[in-house]
């Protein structure tokens, strides 16, 4: 039988630790609000979809201000526009 290791824990050569090896793609969801911030809706669509997922990698987004490529973007310029 095979030996799965995809609920173990993994750890990047960077040191960071995942408790299991599940990782929730890219997903487009164009929930942020018109500059680019995290919005609430955002928050609720990680927050539903995180649950026993070793990582969540966020979707698409821009990372300077005219890089915008549709309404509902993410703007990742700096750790400020990541707060809600
Ligand atoms: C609705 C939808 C939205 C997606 N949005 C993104 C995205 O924003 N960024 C990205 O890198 N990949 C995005 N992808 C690609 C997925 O993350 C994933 O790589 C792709 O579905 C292939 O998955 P698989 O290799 O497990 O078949 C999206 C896929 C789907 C179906």
């Amino acid at each position: 039988m095979a030996k799965y290791k995809f609920l173990q824990p993994y750890t990047f050569k960077n040191g960071v630790q995942i408790k299991n090896r599940i990782v929730i793609p890219p997903m487009t969801e164009a929930s942020a609000l018109q500059d680019g911030t995290v919005s609430m809706d955002e928050l609720r669509y990680f927050d539903l979809h995180t649950g026993g997922a070793g990582m969540f990698i966020v979707p698409v987004a821009n990372v300077s201000e005219n890089g915008k490529g549709f309404e509902g973007e993410l703007l990742l310029l700096t750790i400020n526009f990541c707060q809600a």
